[in-house]
C-alpha cells in the first residue's frame, strides 16, 4: 500500500466534469451481454478494477469479449455458450461480480470455483447461496457455504417465492439471473426498494419482468438478445464531488451525464435535507432506460438531519461521505437503520468513525449507524482507506477542508471504483 500526502488546497472546487460509468450498470452490462445472444456494444463503460474483474471472469467462462478505447463488444451466445472454466474466476475487490454471477452460474450444468481478495472473503455468501440452493443448485463453501472460496455445480432450477431477509439489490438480482432459468415463475419480495439496474436491464435485452412496489416476478426459460448501452455516470462517484463542492467555500460544479435512477438518489434527498444549493437539470435524450442528467451545486450553510428507514438502501453506497458532509452541517445528523454497513468492502461504521475520529470530528458509532455533531473544524492527520475505495475518496475529499497536512495511506484502492478521480480533483481544484 503506498502513501499520499495530500495538503489542504485551502481553496474550492470549481468547473465542470463527467464522472466515469456507473459501476453497477457497467457490470451487469457485461452479465447480460454474456447470457444474450447476439452482439452488445457498451459505452462509456467503467474500467475500474471491479468492472475489470467481471470482464477476466466472463472470459474465463468463454465469453468473447472485445475491449476497445471507447466501446466494449460483448459477443453472446445464450447462457448455453458458457464453458466450464479451466481456471478459477476470481473476483478481486467486486461483490457484485461475487454474486450476481453466483446467480448466473446457479443454472450452468458445470463446476466453477469462485475467489476473491481478503475483504471479498470477510463478506456474507449465505445470503445468496440460501436462496439459489432452495432453487436446486449445488454451492458450497467455507463456513458451510457462507464465504469465498464457493464451489459451484449449477444444473435444473426451480422457481421460488423469496422474501429477501435484507434489502439488497445484489441479492434479488442474483435470485432473478437464475430465475431467467428456472422453470415456472419466481418472486422475490424486498424489505424495502433496492436499486432495479437489473431489472430494467432485463426489459432492455427483451426479457419480461413485473414490478409492483418491493415485489418483483419473472417467468423462467427466457431468451435476451444482445443490444446496445450507454452507461450514465455513476452518481455514487458524483457524491464526493457533491459533498465537496457543497463544503467547500465559494465553489461551484457542474457534474454532466449523471445516472438518476430514482433507486439510487437518495444523496440528492440528503443534500436537500440538508439545505444544500443544488439543481439538477434532466436529460431528456433517449439513453435507454436509466434517467440521467446534470447536477449544479454551490458551497452553502447546511444543517444537520435523520437518515433513516427506506432512504437508506438508496443511498447506502454513499454514508462514508455524507458522513463527511455532516461534520460540515450545523446541528446533529442521525443515521440509522444501516447495519449493512458493516458487511461492505471494510465495515464501514468502524472505518468512517474512526478515520473521522482522527480528523478531529465528532462522531459515535451506534449499532445500526453513527451519530455526527457539528459543525466542526478537521484537522490534517494520518488517515487510512483500510483498501475500501469509498472510504479513501471520503478522506481525499476531506483533505479539501483541513487545517494542516493529511497523509491517505491505501489510496490506490480507489482504482475499484473511480481510477480517474484525482485527476478530476485536481481540475476541479486548479
Ligand atoms: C450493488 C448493490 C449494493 C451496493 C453495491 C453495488 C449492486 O449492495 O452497496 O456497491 O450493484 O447491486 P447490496 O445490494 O448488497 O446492498
Amino acid at each position: 500500500m503506498g502513501n499520499e500526502t495530500l495538503f489542504n488546497s485551502g481553496g474550492s472546487l470549481n468547473g465542470t466534469i463527467r464522472v466515469p460509468g456507473d459501476k453497477s450498470i457497467s457490470h451487469r452490462s457485461i452479465m447480460f451481454g454474456a447470457i444474450s445472444h447476439g452482439k452488445t456494444v457498451i459505452e462509456n463503460f467503467l474500467f475500474g478494477e471491479d468492472c475489470i474483474s467481471t470482464i477476466d471472469c466472463f472470459r474465463k467462462l468463454g465469453v468473447d469479449i472485445e475491449v476497445g478505447e471507447q466501446r466494449i463488444e460483448v459477443n453472446g451466445k445464450g447462457f448455453e455458450g458458457l464453458q466450464e472454466p479451466t481456471e478459477i474466476l476470481d473476483v478481486g475487490n467486486s461483490g457484485t461480480t461475487t454474486r450476481l454471477m453466483m446467480g448466473i452460474l446457479a443454472s450452468m450444468p458445470f463446476h466453477s470455483v469462485i475467489i476473491g481478495d481478503e475483504s471479498i472473503a470477510r463478506r456474507p455468501m449465505s445470503r445468496v447461496t440460501k436462496p439459489l440452493i432452495s432453487m436446486g443448485a449445488k454451492i458450497d463453501g467455507r463456513a458451510e457455504g457462507d464465504f469465498t472460496p464457493i464451489s459451484i455445480r449449477g444444473g435444473a432450477l426451480q422457481a421460488i417465492d423469496y422474501a429477501l431477509p435484507v434489502g439488497s439489490a445484489q441479492v434479488k438480482s442474483a435470485i432473478l439471473l437464475a430465475a431467467l432459468q428456472s422453470e415456472g415463475k419466481t418472486v422475490v419480495r424486498e424489505p424495502a426498494v433496492t436499486r432495479d439496474h437489473t431489472e430494467r436491464m432485463i426489459r432492455l435485452f427483451g426479457g419480461n419482468v413485473e414490478t409492483n412496489e418491493n415485489i418483483i416476478s419473472i417467468q423462467g426459460c427466457q431468451t435476451l438478445k444482445g443490444t446496445h448501452i450507454t452507461v450514465p455516470g455513476d452518481i455514487s462517484s458524483a457524491a464526493f464531488f457533491l459533498v465537496g463542492a457543497a463544503i467547500t467555500k465559494n465553489s461551484s460544479i457542474k457534474l454532466e451525464h449523471v445516472g438518476l435512477n430514482p433507486t439510487r438518489t437518495g444523496i440528492v434527498d440528503v443534500l436537500e435535507m440538508m439545505g444544500a444549493d443544488f439543481d439538477i437539470e434532466y436529460d431528456t435524450a433517449d439513453e435507454g432506460t436509466e434517467p440521467i442528467g446534470a447536477i449544479t451545486i454551490r458551497a452553502s450553510d447546511l444543517k444537520g438531519t435523520v437518515i433513516e428507514g427506506e432512504l437508506i438502501p438508496r443511498l447506502i453506497d454513499e454514508i462514508p461521505v455524507i458522513a463527511l458532509l455532516a461534520t460540515q452541517a450545523e446541528g446533529t445528523t442521525i443515521i440509522r437503520d444501516a447495519e449493512e454497513l458493516k458487511v461492505k468492502e471494510t465495515n464501514r461504521i468502524d472505518s468512517v468513525v474512526n478515520e473521522l475520529k482522527k480528523m478531529g470530528a465528532d462522531i459515535e458509532a451506534t449499532p445500526d449507524g453513527m451519530i455526527i455533531r457539528g459543525k466542526c473544524g478537521l484537522k490534517g492527520a494520518e488517515v487510512d482507506s483500510h483498501g475500501d475505495h469509498r472510504i479513501g475518496m471520503m478522506l481525499a475529499i476531506a483533505s479539501l477542508i483541513c487545517q494542516g497536512n493529511m497523509e491517505l495511506k491505501g489510496k490506490e484502492a480507489i482504482r475499484v471504483s473511480y481510477p480517474q478521480f484525482f485527476e478530476h480533483m485536481n481540475e476541479l481544484t486548479d
